[in-house]
């Protein structure tokens, strides 16, 4: 397959975004797939923070951690729309994987308005080069709201600013899944 699939590409954007010793983002912990994933991009010497609102998602990314021997996270029990009362620092990137905790409870779902939030509070943060990558879940009861909510706001950011991607299968059925990938490319002024 020459053609990355979406779970495939997000990593790889992360792999451009992230170096060792570096601090990175999840912004939706769910199982801890990807909390898991940015450990072992920022290596001993970063760190990663991991949010989640649900704490069986917490409970989850923390026993992922744990078989793993991970030491280098912390995961938070609030909402990502809160990323700037938790970290200061400089980060080299986040990801997101926006809908419902598969195997759990569908009704709690990430939302346009906090998603937004978060975002904005990322790029603050976030290095010049630094990537945030959404991965959008939309065929989900909400999921259409979220999209949209989401797509307005990054298509208004300054192209001087953020480079925005979209990427995304046109032919699959079923409200396949795509990215929104945002690429800070000059500081924004105080
Ligand atoms: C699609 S799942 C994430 C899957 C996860 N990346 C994994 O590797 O398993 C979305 C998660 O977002 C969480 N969530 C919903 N609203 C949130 C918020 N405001 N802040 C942080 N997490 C939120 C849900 O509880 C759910 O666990």
């Amino acid at each position: 397959m020459k053609l990355q699939r979406v779970l495939q590409y997000a990593q790889h954007l992360l792999m451009q975004s992230i170096e060792e010793g570096e601090i990175a983002v999840d912004g939706t912990a769910g199982n801890g797939h990807d909390t898991l994933f940015l450990s072992q991009l920022v290596g001993e010497n970063g760190h990663v923070y991991a949010f989640d609102v649900q704490q069986q998602a917490v409970d989850a990314t923390l026993n992922r951690l744990t078989e793993h021997r991970v030491t280098n996270t912390t995961v938070i029990l609030d909402g990502h729309e809160k990323v700037a009362n938790y970290i200061q620092q400089e980060i080299a990137g986040a990801v997101f994987n926006l809908g419902y905790l598969p195997g759990a409870d569908h009704t709690i779902i990430t939302q346009g308005n906090t998603t937004v939030v978060a975002i904005e509070q990322l790029l603050q943060l976030l290095k010049v080069g630094g990537i945030i990558v959404l991965v959008i879940y939309h065929g989900h009861e909400g999921g259409k709201k979220e999209r949209d909510d989401v797509l307005q706001f990054v298509s208004s950011l300054s192209q001087k600013h953020v480079h925005v991607l979209r990427y995304e299968f046109i032919n699959q059925k079923n409200d396949p899944p795509f990215i929104v990938a945002l690429e800070k490319v000059k500081l924004f002024q105080k």
